[in-house]
């Protein structure tokens, strides 16, 4: 197994592995890095959805969020299908759910921030690729508060946002919610600024589904938002993937944002991904696999 840095502030890549059959320091490397390095990229793989969970189970427990399970029926629980095409192998119609939700990954944010244990490794595998576009963009929000000056951090330390699954649904055209979603998943409160629970690092945590920061009105918070994610977002700490089939990459939501990027969405995108749980409190949305 080869491995080497993915991008100067962050990441790292592995090579010459099948992580269906790693040695013990093999897989403690990997563990360690998808705990430490914000994202892991691990080309060549070809996992079914049972050996993805296998993969996932590593990092934690697997999570299911209930709202999402009738749109992901067609897969085992856990599985989150991120594609453009349908259970009977067709890309799908412009205006259709599946369309909306990759429309909703093209903002940056952090998977599942709007529940109490919001995830902490999310795993996209790959199996078709778009041949233009469509690459997947992860900023290090670690590398990102490190650079703010000492007050910006001491100030931001103190505010805390709450992170809200309508507010990001209802900018990309949703409205058909149930009551049982609302129940599901309330808004949430953290800390704008976190503490890693196993490097101990600070990061920003920003992201789509942030609604409000305490003490200011929304146009207020909007504007915050708006300036600390374009801070995040500077080149220098982004990592911009070009998928291919067979890649395997490994995120950690506690120290990255990440947003899709468009293509031509008659082109087929496949991708399948899974989730653990973080550190936080359990909630009732949440379901736990294996
Ligand atoms: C995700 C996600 C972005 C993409 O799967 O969590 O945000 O590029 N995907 O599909
Ligand atoms: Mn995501």
């Amino acid at each position: 197994m080869k491995v080497a840095p993915l991008a100067p502030a962050f990441g790292l890549r592995f090579e010459g592995v099948d992580v269906r059959s790693m040695s013990d320091s093999e897989r403690r490397e990997i563990i360690r890095a998808g705990n430490s390095a914000g994202v892991v990229h691990i080309p060549g793989q070809s996992l079914s959805e049972e050996e993805q969970l296998e993969f996932t189970r590593l990092y934690g427990r697997i999570r299911v969020l209930r709202v999402n399970r009738a749109r992901n029926s067609r897969r085992l629980p856990g599985i989150v299908e991120i594609s453009n095409v349908d259970a009977d192998g067709n890309v799908v119609p412009p205006g259709s759910d599946m369309i909306r939700f990759s429309k909703g990954n093209m903002m940056w944010h952090s998977d599942y921030s709007y529940t109490a244990d919001w995830a902490a490794q999310s795993i996209l595998h790959a199996l078709e690729a778009v041949s233009k576009g469509g690459e997947t963009e992860w900023a290090s929000t670690e590398a990102a508060y490190d650079a703010l000056p000492e007050v910006e951090q001491a100030r931001l330390s103190r505010l805390t946002a709450t992170h809200d699954r309508f507010h990001s649904r209802i900018k990309n055209g949703f409205t058909d919610f149930t009551e049982e979603d609302y129940r599901l998943t309330p808004p949430v409160p953290h800390p704008l600024v976190t503490t890693h629970p196993v490097t101990g690092r600070k990061a920003l945590l920003l992201g789509s589904h942030v609604s409000a920061i305490d003490g200011m009105s929304e146009t207020e918070t909007e504007a915050l938002v708006a300036e600390l994610t374009a801070h995040c977002c500077q080149p220098q700490f982004v990592y911009s993937h070009v998928w291919m089939p067979g890649d395997i990459i490994v995120w950690d939501n506690r120290s990255t944002l990440h947003r899709g990027r468009p293509a031509d969405p008659t082109e087929r995108r496949v991708m399948r991904r899974t989730a653990v749980f973080g550190e936080g409190v359990e909630g009732p949305e949440v379901q736990v696999v294996g």
